[in-house]
C-alpha cells in the first residue's frame, strides 16, 4: 500500500524550510522528459506527464488507488503517531488536461442552490414495488459497499421479491456461505431489517438470499452447471455490481473484471429464458477526459475519447483506433512477455498508457468503459439500463443516515486532514467533487430498473447519478465544511488531547504541492528525530531519503488522482431527472434521488464525516462527548 511519509520522525532546522521548497520545485522538472501542462486560469504548472503519456512512477511505489479500499484499515490513532507514515493509498483526485474553460458558464449551477422542480403527477408512478414482488434476481458485487445497500433495501421495501441470487467468489460453497453470513447478513448495515424480522431474521434472509459459488473472471462465471441451469431457468434480472474499483490496477486484471466480466455475464444472460433486464453498474466517469456537460450517452464499441475530442480529420487519423479484443490480446501477450519480478508494476504502467492514449484517465474508468461497450455490442434484444454513479459516499437517510463501508475516494483526505497528517492537496479550489449517497445511487437504480424491465423493450438506457450539474460541491467550499466540522468536533491524539486542525490548503500547481508536502515532512519528522539533523543544520541522509519518498508519493498519487480534482466535466443527469419525474408521490418519498435536494453543510458535517468516523474509525481517536 502507497504511504506518504508525512509524520517522519526528525528534526531540522528552519532556515532548511526554504531551501527545501527551492529544491523541490526544481526537482519537479528533474526529469526533462517531463511535460508540463499550463491551466490557463491560474498561470500555474498542473501536472507533469511523459510525452507518451505514461505516468512517471517511482521505484517501489506500491501506490494502490480505489474509489474503495476496505483491505485498507486505517491505522488506529496510536499507530499514526508512532509509525510516521500515512497511508495515501486510497487518496482520491486525478483529471484532465484541459480545466474549467470548456464548461460553460449555463451548465453551472452555484453551490449553494438547489433543484424546486414541480414534478408533473404520475399517480400511478413507476410502480417500483409492484414490479420487484416475485421477481428472481441475480446480484455480482454484492459482497461490496453498494451492492450491500442494494439488497437492504429490496428487502426492506419489498420484503416478498423472489429469490437473490448472490454470486460470491470463495474457495467452496461452505465458504461463500459463510461469507454470505458475515459480510451481509450480520452487517449493521441491516439492523432495521433485523428489528423488523427479530426472532425469524436470519430464517428471513436466507430463504431470500442464494449464495452463488462464482467469479465473473471464469468461464461460465465458475457456477456450478446446475445451479446455472436453474438462474437461467429462474432469473428475472441480472445486475452487475462487480468491479475491480483501483484506479492504477493491473491491466490484465482490471480488463479481466471491468470488461470481460460484462462480456461474461451477458453471454450468461442470453441464456436466461425469462430475463427481462441486464443493469450495469458502471460509473460517470466513463466519460474520462470530456469536457463540459456530459451527456448520458452509450458507448459503441470502438469509440474512443481521445477520438471524439480531436476535430481535425488529420489528425483523428494518427490516433489509434480502440479494438478492445486487441487490447485484451495486447494485455495477455506483454504479461507472458514479462520477467516474473516485472509483471505487476509494468501493467500498473501498461494500463495506464493505454488509458491515456485512448482518452481516460486511469485504467479503473479505461476498463468500466469498454465493459459498457461490449454489453451494447452484445445485447441483442435484452433491454439494458446501464448506471453510471459518480463518487459514491455514506448513505443519506437509509437504513439510517452515515452508513458506510471502506475507505473511500475522498475520505483518506477527510480522515488525515481530520489527524491533523495532512495540511493540503492538490486540487482546483473551483473544482467540484461530484458525490452522491449511496442509498440515493440505488433508489434510482431500483425506479431504472423496474421502468426498463416493466416494459421488457429492447434498448439501452444510461443514467447518470451525479450532482455535479444539479448542486455542485465545490471544492473550497468542502475544505471550508472539513475545517469547520473538525474545529468543532476535533480529533483526538494517542494522548487524548485534541488534535487543532488549520485551513486546508489547495494547491494548483504540483511544484508548491511538493514543496508543501517536503515542509511538512522535514516539520514533523524534526519532532521526533532530532539528532538526524547536523550541528551545521543539514539534513540527515535518512531524513533527506525519507522525505524525498515522502514528495515522490505525493506526486505520483496528486498525478493519478489529478483527472478528478481538476476535473474538466460536468455530469448531465437528465435521464435520471425525468426518472424522477414519472415516479409517484410515495414513489418520491420512498425511493428519493433528488440531488439537487442535499443539502451539503449538512450532508457533509452532520452525516457523512460522523459517518465516517463511526463505521470505517469505529470511533476511534472520537471523545465519548461527540
Ligand atoms: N464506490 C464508488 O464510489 C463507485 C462510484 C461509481 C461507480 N461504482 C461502481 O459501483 C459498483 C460497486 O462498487 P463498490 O464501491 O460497491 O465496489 P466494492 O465495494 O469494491 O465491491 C466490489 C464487489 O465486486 C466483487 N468482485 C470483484 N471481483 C469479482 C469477481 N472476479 N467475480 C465476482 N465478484 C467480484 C467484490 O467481491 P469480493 O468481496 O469478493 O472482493 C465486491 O463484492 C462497481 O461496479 C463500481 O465500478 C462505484
Amino acid at each position: 500500500m502507497g504511504a506518504f511519509f508525512l509524520n517522519n520522525p526528525i528534526s531540522v532546522a528552519p532556515n532548511l524550510l526554504t531551501k527545501t521548497s527551492n529544491f523541490m520545485c526544481d526537482w519537479c522538472c528533474i526529469d526533462g522528459s517531463l511535460m508540463w501542462k499550463k491551466n490557463k486560469n491560474k498561470n500555474m504548472v498542473l501536472y507533469c506527464q511523459s510525452s507518451s503519456g505514461i505516468v512517471k512512477t517511482s521505484n517501489g511505489l506500491p501506490a494502490i488507488l480505489t474509489e474503495r479500499s476496505s483491505s485498507s484499515p486505517i491505522p488506529s490513532m496510536a499507530a499514526d503517531q508512532s509509525s510516521g507514515l500515512i497511508d495515501a493509498g486510497s487518496l482520491v483526485l486525478s483529471p484532465n488536461s484541459k480545466i474549467q474553460e470548456d464548461v460553460a458558464a449555463k451548465d453551472l449551477v452555484p453551490y449553494s442552490s438547489t433543484t424546486n422542480k414541480s414534478f408533473m403527477e404520475f399517480p400511478e408512478g413507476i410502480g417500483i414495488v409492484r414490479f420487484l414482488k416475485g421477481k428472481q434476481l441475480l446480484i455480482t458485487g454484492a459482497t461490496g459497499f453498494l451492492g450491500k445497500v442494494l439488497i437492504e433495501k429490496i428487502l426492506r421495501t419489498v420484503p416478498d421479491v423472489g429469490k437473490i441470487y448472490v454470486m460470491i467468489k470463495a474457495k467452496s460453497k461452505e465458504a461463500a456461505v459463510e461469507r454470505l453470513k458475515s459480510e451481509i447478513i450480520t452487517t449493521q448495515l441491516f439492523k432495521c431489517l433485523q428489528q423488523t424480522h427479530g426472532q425469524s431474521y436470519k430464517t428471513f434472509m436466507l430463504s431470500k438470499l442464494i449464495p452463488v459459488l462464482g467469479n465473473v473472471c471464469e468461464s461460465n462465471l465458475g457456477i456450478e452447471p446446475d445451479l446455472a441451469d436453474e438462474i437461467a431457468n429462474e432469473v428475472d434480472i441480472i445486475v452487475n455490481s462487480a468491479a475491480n474499483t483501483t484506479f492504477d490496477e493491473r491491466y490484465d486484471v482490471a480488463l479481466d473484471i471491468n470488461t470481460q466480466g460484462p462480456y461474461r455475464l451477458m453471454t450468461f444472460a442470453k441464456r436466461c429464458t425469462k430475463l427481462q433486464l441486464f443493469l450495469q453498474v458502471s460509473t460517470a466517469y466513463v466519460n474520462g477526459q470530456r469536457q463540459g456537460r456530459i451527456l448520458e450517452k452509450p458507448f459503441c464499441i470502438g469509440e474512443s475519447i481521445a477520438r471524439e475530442r480531436v476535430t481535425s480529420e488529420i489528425l483523428t487519423g494518427s490516433l489509434p483506433v480502440l479494438d478492445v479484443k486487441a487490447e485484451i490480446k495486447l494485455a495477455l501477450e506483454s504479461r507472458e512477455a514479462l520477467q516474473e519480478n516485472l509483471v505487476a508494476q509494468k501493467m500498473k504502467e501498461l494500463g495506464l498508457e493505454r488509458a491515456r492514449i485512448f482518452g481516460w484517465q486511469d485504467t479503473y474508468v479505461f476498463t468500466k468503459a469498454m465493459g459498457e461497450m461490449l454489453i451494447d455490442n452484445m445485447r441483442g434484444e435484452i433491454p439494458v439500463a446501464i448506471i453510471r454513479p459518480s463518487v459514491i459516499e455514506s448513505t443519506y437517510k437509509e437504513p439510517f443516515p452515515g452508513w458506510m463501508e471502506g475507505n473511500r475516494m475522498m475520505d483518506p483526505i477527510v480522515l488525515y486532514y481530520g489527524k491533523g497528517q495532512l495540511t493540503g492537496f492538490l486540487v482546483d479550489p473551483e473544482g467540484v467533487l461530484d458525490v452522491v449517497p449511496a442509498d440515493m445511487v440505488v433508489n434510482a437504480t431500483l425506479a431504472a430498473m423496474a421502468k426498463h424491465g416493466a416494459t421488457g423493450k429492447p434498448g439501452i438506457n444510461i443514467y447518470q447519478i451525479a450532482s455535479s450539474v444539479v448542486n455542485p460541491l465545490v471544492f473550497q467550499d468542502l475544505a471550508g465544511l472539513l475545517f469547520e466540522h473538525f474545529s468543532s468536533s476535533p480529533y483526538m491524539d494517542s494522548r487524548g488531547r485534541p488534535i487543532q486542525v488549520p485551513k486546508m490548503k489547495l494547491f494548483s500547481s504540483m511544484c508548491d504541492f511538493s514543496s508543501h508536502i517536503w515542509t511538512e515532512a522535514v516539520q514533523r519528522s524534526g519532532r521526533v528525530l532530532a539528532p538526524d539533523v547536523s550541528s551545521q543544520g543539514k539534513l540527515s541522509k535518512r531524513l533527506d531519503t525519507i522525505c524525498r519518498k515522502s514528495v515522490e508519493q505525493a506526486k505520483y498519487l496528486a498525478n493519478i488522482y489529478e483527472p478528478y480534482t481538476f476535473y474538466g466535466g460536468r455530469f448531465d443527469n437528465s435521464n435520471t431527472q425525468k426518472l424522477m419525474e414519472v415516479m409517484s408521490e410515495e414513489e418520491r418519498r420512498s425511493f428519493a434521488f433528488d440531488v439537487g435536494s442535499i443539502d451539503w453543510r449538512d450532508y457533509i458535517s452532520n452525516v457523512h464525516i460522523p459517518g465516517l468516523r463511526r463505521h470505517v474509525m469505529k470511533g476511534r481517536g472520537t471523545c465519548t462527548a461527540n
